[in-house]
């Protein structure tokens, strides 16, 4: 079957909304200046538990969080059952997180977010598909986009072999974009290729370093309580602001 020539992607225009622009690219949200205890230190990788961390944020203070859960489920579920074996031995080794610790850490940072912040919450595709709203009970988190990123190039798989990771995107109510998503120039498929030889989930850094810009300001601070390889403070310092996260291993 012959492919159809694609049409030319149209400029974006800004969608209107009873006269006024639903979204801008000036963010008007400001961060209150942030008081942190004397044992979270900034800009460093402190090894620490992460819902330990979380207790310690001051409430309401943190414009944008990332989590990148120590996934278990697709493991139970899907009964992959490799764990130990030569493929699967990195990945093992790693602390998995249970349903229940995946939402208190939710909990915990939708605490620390404040009114209109943003999580980016790295999921597998098990999850995105099979549901995680159980995991926003009692927060006030809502789902307001997805993006995919495609690693660049082929991983494991019993069926397809995968290539993508997705990334939810919750932001705190009141829900609006207007005055605090300022970036409308991330394509929500972003390739990237990443080197996991230091971690083996480590993360995009350069669509992490957009995010944080679309979402915060300069000199705001970024979270991430189970920051693996620390990409988050490398994203973080790229794009200017803070960082302050932990992860229980070194
Ligand atoms: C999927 S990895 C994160 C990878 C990270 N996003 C990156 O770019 O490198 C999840 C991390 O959670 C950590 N972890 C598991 N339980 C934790 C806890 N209770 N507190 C802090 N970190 C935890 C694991 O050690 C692991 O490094």
């Amino acid at each position: 079957m012959e492919a159809e020539a694609l049409e030319p992607v149209a400029a974006l225009e800004e969608p209107q909304s009873a006269g006024n622009t639903v979204f801008s690219n000036e963010r008007t949200l400001q961060s209150p200046q942030l008081d942190l205890p004397p044992q979270l230190v900034p800009n460093t990788r402190l090894q620490m538990d992460g819902l330990q961390f979380l207790e310690l944020l001051p409430a309401e203070g943190i414009p944008v969080a990332f989590l990148d859960p120590q996934y278990r489920g697709v493991l139970d579920k899907l009964g992959y059952g490799n764990e130990g074996e030569t493929r699967g031995k990195r990945r093992a080794a790693l602390l998995q997180m249970n349903e229940k610790t995946i939402a208190e850490f939710v909990r915990g940072i939708d605490r620390a977010l404040i009114p209109s912040g943003h999580l980016f919450l790295w999921m597998d595709k098990f999850h995105l598909c099979q549901g995680f709203t159980q995991w926003l009970c009692d927060t006030r988190l809502e789902v307001v986009d997805m993006l995919v990123w495609d690693k660049g190039r082929m991983g494991m798989g019993y069926r397809t072999r995968r290539q993508s990771e997705f990334c939810v995107v919750l932001q705190k109510q009141p829900k609006r974009a207007k005055g605090v998503w300022k970036a409308h120039d991330i394509p929500d498929v972003w390739r990237e290729k990443v080197d996991t030889s230091a971690h083996p989930h480590a993360k995009p850094v350069n669509l992490q370093t957009e995010l944080i810009k679309a979402v915060s300001n300069i000199g705001e601070y970024v979270v991430d309580p189970a920051a693996g390889s620390f990409s988050v403070l490398e994203s973080a310092n790229q794009a200017g602001r803070n960082f302050i996260g932990c992860d229980l291993l070194p």
